[in-house]
C-alpha cells in the first residue's frame, strides 16, 4: 500500500477521437479559445493546488507532439481503443500514487475550486468520490425496440461529472478485477461493494460531447466566465 504521505496525480483520458463531436481531429486537440481543450483540462488541474502531478494519456501517434503542448513535468502516454484501456495505462505510470484523480480531457472547463474540493474529501477519509448534479429531464429505461420500460425516480438521480477521485488503492483493485467495460470509474469501484460518496459538481465542468456542447464551451470562453 502507498504511504499516507504519497502524492494526489491525476490521470486524463484524451485517447478518444471524438466522433460525436466531428471535428476530424481528435477531441481534446480541438480548439476551444485559442487553447486546445486537453490543455485547458491540465491547466485546471495544475491552478486547483491540490494535485502533485499530471498524466495524460493520448492516442499513441499524437504521444510526441502532446508533449510539446504540455508543461515538461507532465507525463504523456499511449491510450487504448477504449476508456477503460486508456486510464489502465495511466494508472500503470502512477505507481506511487496515495490518491489518484479520473478527469476527461473532454471536460475542459472544469473549475480548479471542484478538483480542490474532490481532492479534500479524500484527505478527509472518503476513499471514491464524485461530482454529480441532479438531472432536469425525466429520465426513461427503454427496451432495444424503444418501448418505454421504467421512469426511474428523478429526484434519486444525479448526472456524474469528473474528476472522480479514488484512493490509490481502491481504483487498482477495481481495475484489476473489473470484468468489462464502464462508462465511468467509480462504477469499477462500486462493483466491489465499496462505498462511493457524491459531493455536488459544477455545471461548467460539462463534458463537451456534441457540437452543441463546444458552442456552448466557446460561448463561455469568449465571454470570459470560463
Ligand atoms: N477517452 C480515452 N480513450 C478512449 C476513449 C475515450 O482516453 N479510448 C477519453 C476521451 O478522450 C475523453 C474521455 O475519455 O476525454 C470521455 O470520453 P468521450 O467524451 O466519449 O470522448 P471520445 O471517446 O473522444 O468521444 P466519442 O465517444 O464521441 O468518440
Ligand atoms: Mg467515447
Amino acid at each position: 500500500m502507498a504511504e499516507p504521505s504519497g502524492p494526489v496525480i491525476a490521470l486524463v483520458p484524451a485517447a478518444g477521437q471524438g466522433v460525436r463531436l466531428g471535428e476530424g481531429v481528435p477531441k481534446a486537440f480541438v480548439d476551444l479559445g485559442g487553447t486546445a481543450m486537453l490543455v485547458r483540462a491540465v491547466d485546471g488541474l495544475l491552478q486547483s493546488g491540490a494535485v502533485d502531478r499530471v498524466v495524460v494519456i493520448v492516442p499513441e501517434d499524437l504521444v510526441e507532439s502532446t508533449r510539446t503542448l504540455l508543461p515538461v513535468e507532465v507525463t504523456v502516454v499511449a491510450g487504448g481503443s477504449e476508456r477503460t484501456d486508456s486510464v489502465r495505462a495511466g494508472l500503470a505510470v502512477a505507481d506511487d500514487a496515495q490518491y489518484v484523480l479520473v478527469h476527461d480531457a473532454a471536460r475542459a472547463l472544469t473549475p480548479p475550486s471542484l478538483i480542490a474540493r474532490v481532492v479534500a474529501e479524500l484527505r478527509s477519509g472518503r476513499t471514491a468520490v464524485i461530482p454529480v448534479l441532479p438531472v432536469t429531464d425525466t429520465i426513461k429505461t427503454v427496451d432495444v425496440l424503444g418501448a418505454v420500460t421504467g421512469t426511474p425516480q428523478r429526484s434519486e438521480l444525479r448526472a456524474v461529472q469528473t474528476p472522480q477521485g479514488f484512493a490509490a488503492e481502491l481504483l487498482r483493485r477495481a481495475y484489476a478485477e473489473a470484468d468489462g467495460l464502464a462508462t465511468d470509474d467509480a462504477g469499477l469501484v462500486e462493483r466491489l461493494g465499496e462505498p462511493v460518496r457524491s459531493i455536488v459538481g459544477e455545471p461548467t465542468a460539462f463534458k463537451i460531447t456534441t457540437p452543441l456542447d463546444l458552442s456552448l464551451a466557446r460561448a463561455l470562453v469568449e465571454e470570459g466566465t470560463s
